[in-house]
């Protein structure tokens, strides 16, 4: 059996044979269907990329019909079990799990890049004192870009290997350092003794103790969603990445474009928009009715859903597992009762069990860093510092690609066809489209 499509194009009545390869045709083979010789070609139209793969990646592996999702081969339930997120991001860069000497060395570095420059901190005082937080990571990220130019030399193994440090480094701290600006406290420093979250957690809630101790269930809670959130193949934010990358922008740059997609709430913001549903919500009793409105098309359910999971999202079972042990060290949030009543309610029902609908990644999330004392709008920029790692491992996946050029779709035009510029004086009250009626028309 040949790995090929034959094509017939009935508008000429001619054949093609197009090569299948890992499930797929190039999109650039349907350029010599033509009818006659001056023709463009076939193109395909793919709004959202609904099913177009943008590249080849050997980074993350999603089954979304099994729920299945793996790191370079090794299932997020191992990694979420045994490994810890920095081990996580050096396997994502490098596609290999590091050796104990490789490990040190690559925990020395990030460490030793927490600092952040002292006129960093100044463009960060110039933010309001309600300034979203994840408005300010995007802002001050893009800002590294200024402090770094020799980040421009993206070709350049050594100097992108630095850029990386600092960026997994740095981003845990100008996380923490928008948040203490935010409530208007001094701004807590590095502590080298501690791992990556012990130090963040440290940056966040520091307060006049000589020393800060994190709580080893917390941290241990929030290095597992830090593991779970790393990487999740050609998501909105990721494409952005690439997107920006392709174009070779220095990395900074790129990752400050990266987390404004992951902002949105259909994206990384759902966490924070679930919290406000379940508070909106306010008790077990009005979940049926909730379910109401979304069935009848009001709103959507928040954390529920996913392009690619059409079965229980396996990051979902890790943290309700996790939501336990946290919610064991700092007590049972209220919401939770209302999130559980949504989930039952919801996998029973009709209209998401048709659609396919679980709980995702954000559904439980956001009442563990509830739980945790995080406010609200600090959910997505948890999110950001995780994927950060993801980020920066498809992003030089992308450089090293010869297949990969600048990021540049095309379209299928509907607007106005060629016409006359109108002066101000002859256009009337309606302006030129309407007095012309050229635009409408389109002829
Ligand atoms: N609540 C109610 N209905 C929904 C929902 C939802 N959360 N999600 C999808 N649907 C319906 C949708 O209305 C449509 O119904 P119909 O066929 O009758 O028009 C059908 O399900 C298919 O939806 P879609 O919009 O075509 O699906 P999509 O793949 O384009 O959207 C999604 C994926 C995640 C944007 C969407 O499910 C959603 O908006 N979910 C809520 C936001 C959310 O939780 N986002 C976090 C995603 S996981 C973290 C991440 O990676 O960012």
């Amino acid at each position: 059996m040949a790995d090929t499509l034959t094509i017939t194009d009935n508008r000429t009545g001619r054949q093609y044979e197009v090569p299948v390869t890992d499930g797929t045709i190039k999109a650039m083979d349907l350029r010599q269907i033509k009818v006659a010789d001056g023709d463009f070609g076939l193109m395909t139209y793919d709004p959202a990329f609904m099913n177009t793969a943008s590249c080849r990646s050997a980074v993350t592996y999603i089954d979304g019909d099994r729920g299945i999702l793996e790191y370079r081969g090794y299932p997020i339930e191992q990694l979420a079990e045994q490994s810890s997120y920095l081990e996580v991001a050096y396997l994502l860069l490098n596609g290999e799990l590091p050796s104990e000497e490789e490990l040190k060395q690559w925990t020395w570095e990030i460490t030793h890049h927490t600092l952040i420059n002292e006129n960093v901190k100044k463009v960060l005082d110039g933010f309001h004192y309600n300034a979203h937080p994840m408005g300010v990571f995007i802002s001050m990220v893009s800002a590294l870009s200024t402090f770094y130019p020799d980040a421009k030399e993206i070709f350049d193994e050594q100097c992108r290997l630095k850029q990386i440090h600092r960026l997994i480094a740095k981003v845990a701290t100008i996380a923490a350092f928008a948040f203490r600006h935010r409530i208007g406290m001094p701004y807590a420093y590095p502590d080298n003794d501690l791992g990556y979250t012990g130090n963040f957690l440290n940056m966040m809630f520091k307060t006049t103790e000589l020393k800060y101790e994190p709580n080893p269930t917390l941290e241990r809670a929030l290095d597992v969603l830090f593991i779970l959130h790393a990487d999740h193949e050609q998501n909105c934010s990721t494409n952005t990445m690439r997107s920006i990358g392709s174009a070779h922008t220095d990395p900074y740059s790129a990752v400050a474009g990266a987390a404004a997609a992951l902002y949105g709430p259909l994206h990384g913001g759902a966490n924070e928009a679930v919290l406000r549903m379940l508070t909106e919500i306010g008790s077990v009793d009005h979940v049926p009715e909730y379910v109401k409105r979304v069935k009848a098309g009001e709103f959507r359910l928040m954390g529920f859903g996913h392009r690619v999971y059409k079965n229980y999202d396996p990051r979902a079972r890790i943290i309700k597992r996790v939501a336990d042990e946290v919610f064991e060290a700092t007590g049972k949030d209220p919401l939770l009762k209302i999130a559980l009543e949504l989930e039952r309610i919801a996998l029973e029902d009709d209209y998401f069990v048709q659609r396919k609908l679980y709980p995702n990644v954000d559904f439980y999330s956001g009442i563990i860093y509830r739980a945790m004392r995080f406010p609200v709008d600090m959910f997505p920029v948890l999110f950001a510092i995780a994927r950060t790692s993801g980020w920066i491992a498809q992003w030089v996946e992308m450089l090293r690609d010869p297949e990969q050029k600048i990021a540049r779709p095309r379209q299928v035009f509907t607007g106005s066809a060629r016409r006359d510029y109108v002066p101000l004086a002859q256009r009337g009250a309606q302006g030129a489209a309407k007095t012309t009626g050229a635009a409408s028309t389109g002829d």
